[in-house]
């Protein structure tokens, strides 16, 4: 968590707005494995890390409230009800969805003023959407002593993510954001939304993300298209989600479906066994095995699934021509964003300079590397 990051929210707040703020700290995340089997009730692997969102909020004396995303320099004075979901992409949504899906349980606020900003990039696969909404819901629930639980709160933020911002996505950004632990990846079941912590210490190795920095202007709409696809086979094979089916059962109804919802579900299916997998190699400290799953996972992610891109698929190929690279695969909803990478640490360094020079070489354009440190969920910052 960045020390400039923090006054820069609190001071903004103090100048604009004359009192003294709650101030919010809110974690992006890293997925190890299981990507796209949270909405089919599946296992996930994240973890929250050291970079994310710092929201400033407080009571407000006014008849409206304000929020103000420093990132973007945007200012908005609103009333709190009857609020609706402004045109797609626009940053209003992530708070009036917030504020909308905390009335919806019945809970009183008031005005308040609000003042946010992040440093992952939006688009990244970090989810800087799922932070944002973790910190607003925690702040008001401080603020007007609204009494819910941590798992209420991830509610509220997937809420507003599906009803206000369009993406209907899993449980598993809000749930690593705000349930996170300092050095854990979690072991989730997104059926039960209860989790296991893994200590993570790779010894001589160490976990480095590549963004992109590409982000593909249809990749919500293609998420919802994937999310139904998996919805309608789950139907077809008379389960809850396809985390109740087997390859086996699967092969039953090949005839039903496309080719490529076949290859589809057949992902899904085959992820949440690598995730379980991956599990046990972390129990057992086997790197070989859990870089391995990783190469699989972005394997069926690009050719089964359907989700990765050129820039992404160039960067696990760079990735796999390197023998001091386990594992590496996208992360996230996919379409641009992020790579996740197993690496020694000895050779980050290089490896980044080399695959950044490679990377412009290729899409004359720039990607970036980030080295992260898993930590802290939600929390106030005293
Ligand atoms: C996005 C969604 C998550 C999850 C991932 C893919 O990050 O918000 O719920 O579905 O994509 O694993």
């Amino acid at each position: 968590m960045s020390a400039t990051l923090i006054n820069n929210v609190k001071n903004t707040f103090i100048r604009t707005f004359k009192t003294d703020p709650l101030l919010i700290f809110s974690p992006g995340r890293i997925n190890i494995i299981g990507e796209h089997t949270d909405y089919n009730k599946g296992f996930v692997f994240p973890a929250a890390i050291n970079k994310g969102i710092v929201a400033a909020i407080q009571k407000s004396e006014l008849d409206f409230s304000t929020a103000y995303a420093l990132d973007l320099n945007g200012k908005i004075e609103f009333n709190l009800d009857k609020l609706k979901p402004l045109k797609e992409g626009r940053w209003e949504n992530y708070v009036f969805g917030v504020v909308h899906e905390i009335q919806n349980k019945n809970k009183l606020i008031g005005n308040f003023n609000l003042v946010f900003k992040g440093n992952i990039p939006s688009g990244a696969g970090m989810s800087s959407s799922a932070a944002l909404e973790n910190s607003i819901v925690f702040g008001l629930n401080e603020l007007f002593d609204l009494e819910l639980s941590k798992h209420d709160m991830i509610l509220i933020s997937q809420k507003a993510e599906h009803n206000f911002v369009g993406v209907k996505c899993g449980i598993m950004d809000q749930y690593a954001s705000m349930f996170g632990l300092k050095n854990h990846a979690l072991l989730l079941d997104c059926r039960t939304i209860e989790s296991q912590p893994y200590e993570i210490d790779f010894k001589d190795y160490q976990l480095m993300l590549i963004n992109t920095n590409v982000k593909h202007s249809l990749s919500d709409t293609e998420y919802n298209d994937r999310r139904f696809a998996c919805k309608s086979i789950s139907k077809l094979l008379s389960v809850k989600a396809l985390r109740d089916a087997t390859e086996a059962d699967l092969e039953k109804i090949i005839d039903k479906v496309t080719p490529a919802n076949y290859q589809k579900a057949l992902y899904v299916i085959q992820e949440n066994s690598r995730t379980l997998k991956a599990a046990k190699a972390i129990e057992y400290g086997d790197l070989e095995t859990l870089g391995s799953l990783i190469y699989q996972s972005h394997n069926g992610l690009s050719n089964q699934y359907k989700v990765s891109c050129h820039e992404l698929d160039f960067l696990v190929d760079q990735a796999k021509a390197n023998p001091n690279i386990l594992g590496a695969r996208m992360m996230g909803g996919g379409f641009g964003g992020c790579t996740i990478n197993l690496i020694a640490k000895t050779q980050a360094e290089a490896f980044a300079e080399k695959v950044s020079k490679a990377y412009h070489r290729e899409f004359n354009k720039t990607c970036s590397v980030y080295f992260i440190e898993i930590s802290e969920g939600t929390h106030l910052v005293k």
